[in-house]
C-alpha cells in the first residue's frame, strides 16, 4: 500500500512521467492492465497559463485514467501556482512538480534539475503550489546537478514543511542524464532522514528488480520509467509479485490486442497525421526482443498509411506464432527464420 496525502493506493508501484509517452493514449492503455498511480507527462505551466482553451489540456484529464498525477514544470511562482489551480480545475486529483528534467532546453531556462541548485527558490515553488490547491501535491527529484547533492537533499528535506506529500527520487545527477547507475544508497539516505513517503526510481526493468529496490531501499514506492515503454505489463506484474499474487508473462495475442487499442486510442486523441506518428514508435517498443524485430522496426517506421500499418504489424503477429511453434520443435536455424519472415511479410 502507498498512501500520498489522502489517496491510498493498494500498490506501490508507480508508473514514471515520461514526456511524448504517458500520454492520454497510454495511460489508457496501462489503465486497462493495472489500477495503481501513473504519472503523465510533464506540462509547461507557462504554456497551460497562455493557452487561451485549456481543451488540450482537459482531454488529458479523465476519470478513465485515474489514479493519475499531472506533472508541473517551471521555475516562476506565479505561473506554478495559477497553472496548479487550472489543472484542479480541470479535475486533477493529484500534482507533482518536476525538479528532475535533465534535457538542456528546460535546464537553459532555469527549470527542472536546475532548480536543483536554488533550493530557496524551489522551496518557494513548493510553498506556491501547495497553497494554490487542495489536493496532494508531490516533487520529483534528481541526486543533483553535478556532483554536490546539497540542494537535492536540503529541498528533500524542506519538502514536508512546504506541505508536500511524497518524494521521488531519480538517483542520477542531471549530468549523468541516464548514463551509469542510479544511487539506490543516496534514495535510501532521503528515506531514513524524512517521514513523508519516498519514493525511489532508477533502472527498474524486471517486476524482480522492482521488488528487490523496494525492499532493500525501505521506499514506499517504487516508479518505473524506461521500463514500461513497450511493457506496461510490468506495472501489473510488479504489483503482483509484491503482493505475492502469481501472474503468467504477457502472451504475444495479449501484446498485440493492447498494441492495437493504443494504435486506436493515439488516433481517437490526436487525430490520424500526428497519432500515426506517435504510434510508430510505441509499435517498435512492443516487438522488442522479438524475433526479427529490427527488420520489422524498418518496416514500421517505412509505412505511410494507418491500414497497411495493421495488417504489416497483424501480419508480423502470425509469423511470430509460427516462429514459436517451429521454435519449440527445435526445428530453426537463421535461414529459416528469414524464410519464415518472408512468408508473412515480403
Ligand atoms: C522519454 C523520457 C521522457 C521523460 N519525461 C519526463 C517527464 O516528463 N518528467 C519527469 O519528471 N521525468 C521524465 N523522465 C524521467 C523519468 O521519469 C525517470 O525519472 C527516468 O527515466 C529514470 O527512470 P528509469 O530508469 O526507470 O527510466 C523522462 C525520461 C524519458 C526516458
Amino acid at each position: 500500500m502507498l498512501k500520498i496525502g489522502d489517496r491510498i493506493f493498494e500498490s506501490r508501484i508507480v508508473g514514471a512521467p515520461l514526456a511524448g509517452v504517458t500520454d492520454i493514449a497510454f495511460r489508457r492503455v496501462i489503465r486497462g492492465l493495472y489500477n495503481g498511480l501513473v504519472c503523465a507527462e510533464m506540462i509547461s505551466s507557462q504554456s497551460l497559463v497562455r493557452c487561451k482553451s485549456k481543451l488540450p489540456y482537459a482531454k488529458q484529464i479523465i476519470s478513465e485514467c485515474e489514479p493519475a498525477s499531472f506533472q508541473l514544470l517551471g521555475r516562476k511562482c506565479d505561473l506554478m501556482a495559477e497553472s496548479a489551480k487550472i489543472l484542479q480545475g480541470l479535475g486533477a486529483k493529484q500534482l507533482d512538480i518536476n525538479m528532475g528534467c535533465s534535457v538542456r532546453k528546460v535546464l537553459r531556462q532555469g527549470e527542472g534539475a536546475s532548480l536543483l541548485a536554488e533550493p530557496d527558490l524551489a522551496i518557494e515553488i513548493m510553498k506556491s503550489v501547495v497553497n494554490a490547491v487542495n489536493i496532494p501535491v508531490t516533487v520529483k527529484i534528481r541526486k543533483g546537478i553535478e556532483k554536490s547533492s546539497d540542494g537535492a537533499v536540503k529541498i528533500a528535506l524542506s519538502a514536508e514543511d512546504c506541505g508536500i506529500k511524497a518524494i521521488a527520487i531519480h538517483g542520477r545527477t542531471a549530468e549523468q542524464m541516464y548514463s551509469g547507475e542510479s544511487d539506490w544508497d543516496f534514495i535510501s539516505s532521503i528515506k531514513k532522514r524524512v517521514s513523508i513517503p519516498v519514493i525511489g526510481n532508477g533502472d527498474i526493468k524486471t517486476p524482480e528488480e522492482a521488488v528487490t529496490k523496494l525492499n532493500m531501499s525501505g521506499c514506499d514506492g517504487v516508479m518505473i520509467g524506461r521500463g514500461i515503454l513497450g511493457n506496461p505489463w510490468i506495472l501489473r506484474d510488479s504489483d503482483f509479485l509484491d503482493r505475492k499474487i502469481p501472474f503468467s508473462p504477457v502472451s504475444s495475442e495479449e501484446k498485440l490486442k493492447t498494441a492495437f487499442r493504443h494504435f486506436d486510442f493515439e488516433i481517437e486523441a490526436d487525430g490520424e497525421d500526428s497519432g500515426f506518428k506517435k504510434i510508430r514508435k510505441h509499435l517498435s517498443w512492443y516487438i522488442k526482443g522479438m524475433p526479427m524485430a529490427s527488420v520489422m522496426r524498418d518496416i514500421i517506421f517505412r509505412t505511410r498509411k494507418v491500414k497497411e500499418l495493421k495488417e504489416k504489424f497483424a501480419k508480423y503477429f502470425d509469423f511470430v506464432k509460427e516462429f514459436e511453434i517451429e521454435y519449440a520443435k527445435e526445428k530453426l536455424s537463421l535461414f529459416n527464420v528469414e524464410q519464415l519472415f518472408q512468408k508473412y511479410l515480403s
